[in-house]
């Protein structure tokens, strides 16, 4: 790019990915429309202070891709019911292309004069093709396409999100493989209840977020449904086909009142929801890594990968992905309430509060795959479990009390008097300062005649665990059963 090119004084905004984007001091001025956009009613330009709080192409460019795409099926549907004539659907089809390869090379530019990133691409399109170029915008408004783009930048983000929690699935499901015979402590309130097969903890995050997954499926569904064509509320006099250009963008289905196709935001929500209990699942399995990881715990051990040290005391290893992503979860909440806040009370149809949605749904989607992408890889490679600490920990328990219980009702005892019975059993030896297995044959009878000398055999946490066997229980065979079902489904 030639200086003559640049106007240094005005920032320009260059898209780093899908949705980052980096302020630079400079700006081509290759859109070079100086605000010829609004008809010939206007007079004055805008206060430049107004100009920069309308604007929104500081983070809408992340949709150019979309919005080319939107433009190209547009163009060829207006082409085939020949409102344009064939010459200049190709014209205009080629135009675009050119800028998606300008913006590729980095030589696309807009500034804040352009406003956003639709008026960024039209201008952009009539300096190349001069009038031709202003032959795109009939039968559509910037409300109708807006919509489009933001569908079809989210459904492509959805896709991208499925197949990073498939990989979250696929990396626990790994560890949950290799943790087959392993133990650690279950717990209720945070109190050492029953001991668990490790890969059965393991798999329960695999379920949740399985949930996550065919939520965004059902998300996605909503959508998937195209809102062009509406036009600015009312829909169009120019003979357009909405099907055509829904089948070239892959919509499967056309929005059928076009003032609610061009004021619809619920997706939005939906898929903001969606996300929140990603994070909300995600955040459950640090809070756990993070007192795993404690020395209080040590089940777990952070490796040098995922760990940072302090500044300050040498002997430390902080575990600071999870506790990111735990802090990260404020955000997508945040976006959540601010989504459905920005919708309430709006009358129909477009109002320039829908603006204000793509912020919130790039800071939400960014976030959200960042945590993802993250804890995948503490699970991979970021903690080892310490098979010795836990194995320790669930003999060192009253965990198996219940199996005490469990055994009198074997044996024909009521369950509710075996339970208070046990009560007195774990009151004794508390006070004894002992555990269940150091009980000798005769006291236990001395308990119930019905307690025999297999009992200590039931007792014992590997047993514990193997006797639960209902379905969907931490028995190792159903846990077995588990990992296969999930290992054929996962791939
Ligand atoms: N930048 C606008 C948005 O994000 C595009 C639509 C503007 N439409 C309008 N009538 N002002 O929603």
């Amino acid at each position: 790019m030639g200086r003559g090119d640049v106007a240094p004084s005005v920032q320009a905004l260059r898209l780093t990915s899908c949705y980052q984007i980096v302020i630079e001091g400079i700006v081509s001025d290759l859109t070079d429309g100086s605000a010829e956009v609004w008809s010939n009613r206007f007079e004055q330009g805008l206060n430049p202070v107004i100009e920069r709080f309308n604007a929104s192409i500081g983070f809408d460019i992340a949709l150019l891709q979309e919005d080319l795409d939107g433009s190209i099926a547009h163009a060829r549907m207006l082409g085939n019911c020949g409102v344009i004539s064939a010459e200049e659907m190709t014209q205009i089809e080629r135009g675009l292309e050119t800028i998606r390869a300008e913006a590729a090379s980095g030589a696309f530019q807009p500034d804040i004069a352009d406003e956003d990133i639709h008026f960024a691409v039209e201008r952009r399109l009539i300096a190349l093709l001069g009038p031709v170029g202003k032959k795109l915008h009939t039968g559509r408004s910037r409300n109708d396409q807006v919509g489009t783009d933001l569908r079809l930048w989210l459904r492509r983000r959805i896709d991208e999100l499925d197949q990073q929690l498939l990989q979250f699935q696929q990396a626990l499901l790994g560890k949950a493989e290799s943790h087959r015979q392993t133990l650690i402590p279950g717990y209720t309130h945070l109190q050492r209840a029953q001991p668990l097969c490790l890969a059965h903890h393991l798999l329960a995050y695999v379920e949740m977020l399985q949930r996550d997954r065919d939520r965004l499926v059902d998300v996605r569904g909503r959508v998937n449904i195209s809102p062009l064509g509406a036009a600015a509320l009312a829909g169009t006099s120019v003979p357009i086909d909405r099907k055509q250009t829904a089948s070239t963008l892959d919509f499967q289905a056309v929005y059928a009142n076009s003032l609610d196709a061009v004021s619809d935001r619920d997706f939005a929500v939906e898929f903001t929801a969606a996300a929140a209990l990603v994070m909300a699942h995600l955040s459950r399995l640090a809070e756990e890594v993070i007192f795993w990881a404690s020395e209080e715990f040590a089940f777990v051990r952070l490796t040098d990968r995922c760990a940072t040290g302090s500044s300050l005391m040498p002997q430390k290893k902080n575990p600071d992905v999870p506790e990111l992503v735990r802090g990260k979860c404020g955000r997508v909440f945040g976006h959540l309430q601010g989504l459905l806040t920005m919708i309430k009370g709006l009358p129909l149809a477009y109002n320039k509060d829908f603006q204000e949605d793509k912020e919130a749904l790039f800071d939400v989607v960014r976030t959200t795959c960042d945590c993802v992408e993250a804890m995948t890889i503490l699970i991979e490679e970021g903690l080892e479990f310490c098979p010795k600490r836990l194995s320790s920990a669930v003999e060192s328990d009253f965990s198996n009390a219940t199996d005490v219980a469990d055994y009198l009702v074997a044996k024909g005892v009521p369950f509710r008097e075996a339970y208070q019975l046990v009560g007195s059993v774990v009151k004794h030896c508390l006070e004894q300062g002992i555990l269940l297995r150091d009980l000798s044959p005769q006291q236990w009878q001395a308990f119930h005649p019905a307690i025999e000398q297999d009992l200590l055999k039931a007792l014992e946490p590997q047993q514990v665990v193997a006797a639960r066997i209902s379905e969907g229980g931490t028995g190792f065979v159903r846990v077995e059963e588990q990992l296969i079902q999930w290992r054929s489904q996962l791939g």
